[in-house]
C-alpha cells in the first residue's frame, strides 16, 4: 500500500544508501548547486525529470506544470527561467513533453464546468490547436493528439525566445541552447524535436529593442 509513511521510510533508505556509497555526497550537495540544465516538463507522475535521464541531485533545475507550458504571464515559470538563466547560468533549457499527455488531450475536448481554473491553463493549448487547425484536422484521429503534443512543445520553444530573459541572454549573456524533447511512455525513450540557439531568427514583432 502507498502511504506517506512508506515514502519517508524509502527516503531514509535512499539517504543511507547514498551515504554508504559516497560519505561526502550530502556535504557537497549542501554547499551549492551548479546545474547545467533547466527542465520544463509536464507534471504527469509518469515523466519524472531526473529519473528518465538518470540524473543525480544537483544536475537539473526543474519546473513542471500541466502540459509543460511556458506562459508569458506565469510568474512561476518565468521566475524559474530567470533564476536558472541569469543566476545559475544553465547551458541548456529543455522543454520535455510526452506522448499521451492528458493535459493536451483535455484541451481538444469541450471545457469542463468542474475545472474552471484548469480550463484557463489549457486554453493556451487550444490556441496552439487553432494555430495549426488546417494541418491537424486532416490527420487521422489516432495521430492527431501526438501531433498536437509535438506542436505544443515547439510552441513553448518559440515562447521562450519571446521572453526578455532569453533574448537578453542570447545578446549579452552566456547564450543557453533551447531544446524541445518528447518522451514516449511506451518505450521510455526521448526524441529531440527542435533545438534553437542564439543564431535563431526571432519574428520581429516579438523582438525587444536593445
Ligand atoms: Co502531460
Amino acid at each position: 500500500m502507498q502511504t506517506p509513511q512508506k515514502l519517508l521510510l524509502e527516503n531514509r533508505a535512499w539517504s543511507e544508501e547514498i551515504s554508504k556509497k559516497n560519505p561526502e555526497f550530502f556535504k557537497l550537495l549542501a554547499k551549492e548547486q551548479k546545474p547545467s540544465f533547466l527542465w520544463i516538463g509536464c507534471a504527469d507522475s509518469r515523466v519524472p525529470a531526473d529519473t528518465i535521464v538518470n540524473a543525480q541531485p544537483g544536475e537539473i533545475f526543474v519546473h513542471r506544470n500541466i502540459a509543460n507550458q511556458v506562459i508569458n504571464t506565469d510568474f512561476n515559470c518565468l521566475s524559474v527561467l530567470q533564476y536558472a538563466v541569469d543566476v545559475l547560468k544553465v547551458k541548456h533549457v529543455i522543454v520535455c513533453g510526452h506522448y499521451g499527455c492528458g493535459g493536451v488531450k483535455a484541451a481538444l475536448m469541450p471545457q469542463s464546468s468542474k475545472l474552471v481554473i484548469t480550463n484557463k491553463w489549457l486554453m493556451h493549448i487550444k490556441d496552439v490547436y487553432r494555430l495549426h487547425q488546417d494541418e491537424l484536422d486532416i490527420i487521422p484521429d489516432d495521430r492527431r493528439l501526438d501531433r498536437l503534443i509535438e506542436l505544443n512543445i515547439l510552441e513553448q520553444l518559440y515562447r521562450l525566445t519571446h521572453t526578455s530573459i532569453i533574448q537578453a541572454s542570447w545578446k549579452h549573456g552566456h547564450k543557453p541552447t533551447l531544446h524541445g524533447w518528447v518522451f514516449g511512455l511506451h518505450d521510455g525513450l526521448i526524441k529531440e524535436l527542435i533545438m534553437l540557439d542564439h543564431n535563431t531568427q526571432i519574428n520581429p514583432i516579438y523582438r525587444y529593442h536593445d
